[in-house]
């Protein structure tokens, strides 16, 4: 299985156009050792002809460009996108779908049915695509055995309910509702190899602890160093937990969950915010993560299992 990580920055992606914040001027003005990326997307593939999109990012088209495996070129119109799958119905998961109004079928695109109510009315980006290549929704279930898509041989798919938060056009915002956040754990069944993906994870659940543990790679949510990192930079009122993303530092915090894990478990976070100091590949937080053995998902990063 390959795992190709599209966008690996947080909603804004880095630089934000209007921030100014240390990591984003360093950017601007070279000073630091810091790379540009898009908002979150991965895209994965056992045969690596038939690729699942996860998310569709406001980035799309530059990603799609910047990963030629996608465009097989076979006919006139092409992809090797065979279907998307979203984690969320936030704007930086869905924008990307307006990009592909031009595929030739309906648009096979899965979601749990409250991702789909968001996209129907508080955001209808459904609707709106009904005009044009329209959308062939599969169901995403919380079943416990997990489903395969037909399209995509070799792989099979169990989505994990996360408890984040739902966009704020939700009628479901601030009140997490199982299926408006997920996660997924992602298996070759010909390897047996596994990989656990979730860039939205606000508590560590005993459900989602069991995941993690049994997936070979774990590609999680990094979106925040501090719980209290954006109101000290004074960009946002609120924490990381009430934006429903787990902070890597204090106590509870990622990096204490990610020691617990084997040390053969390949630990990668994604969907890294702008303000994040382990975007500055030469800061202690950065070192920090470096001694204990855990990524930092860049664009264009391939994962092998
Ligand atoms: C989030 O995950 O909280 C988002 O990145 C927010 C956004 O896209 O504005
Ligand atoms: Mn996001
Ligand atoms: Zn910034």
């Amino acid at each position: 299985m390959k795992i190709h990580i599209l966008g690996s920055a947080a909603g804004g992606g880095f630089p934000q156009w209007n921030c100014n914040c240390s990591n984003c001027k360093a950017y601007r003005n070279g000073s630091q050792r810091v790379r540009a990326r898009t908002q979150s997307s991965i895209t994965v593939s056992a045969d690596q002809h038939n690729w699942v999109l996860f998310n569709a990012s406001p980035d799309i088209l530059q990603q799609i460009r910047s990963f030629p495996a996608l465009q097989p070129a076979r006919t006139l119109r092409d992809t090797a996108i065979r279907a998307v799958f979203l984690m969320d119905a936030q704007i930086d998961h869905t924008t990307g779908l307006y990009m592909l109004r031009e595929h030739r079928q309906p648009l096979p695109l899965w979601c749990h049915p409250l991702v789909r109510e968001d996209l129907m009315k508080g955001n209808p980006i459904f609707s709106v695509l009904a005009h044009y290549c329209g959308v062939d929704w599969h169901e995403v279930t919380l079943d416990a055995q997990g489903f395969v898509m037909a399209d995509l041989p070799g792989l099979h798919f169990k989505a994990v309910p996360l408890t984040s938060n739902a966009p704020p056009y939700s009628p479901h915002r601030d009140k997490p509702q199982p299926g408006d956040n997920l996660g997924v754990r992602i298996t070759d069944t010909t390897s047996g190899k596994s990989i656990f993906y979730a860039p939205g994870l606000g508590q560590m659940e005993p459900h989602v602890w069991q995941a993690m543990q049994s997936a070979d790679c774990v590609l999680v949510d990094g979106t925040l160093w501090t719980d209290e990192e954006m109101i000290v930079l004074g960009a946002s009122p609120k924490t990381a937990r009430a934006m429903g993303h787990l902070p890597q530092t204090g106590p509870g915090g990622m990096l204490e969950w990610l020691e617990k894990l084997p040390a053969s478990t390949r630990k990668v976070l994604i969907h890294i915010n702008n303000t994040n100091p382990i975007l500055d590949e030469d800061s202690p937080e950065r070192q920090e993560l470096a001694r204990r053995q855990i990524e930092v998902a860049y664009d264009g990063m391939g994962i092998d299992l």
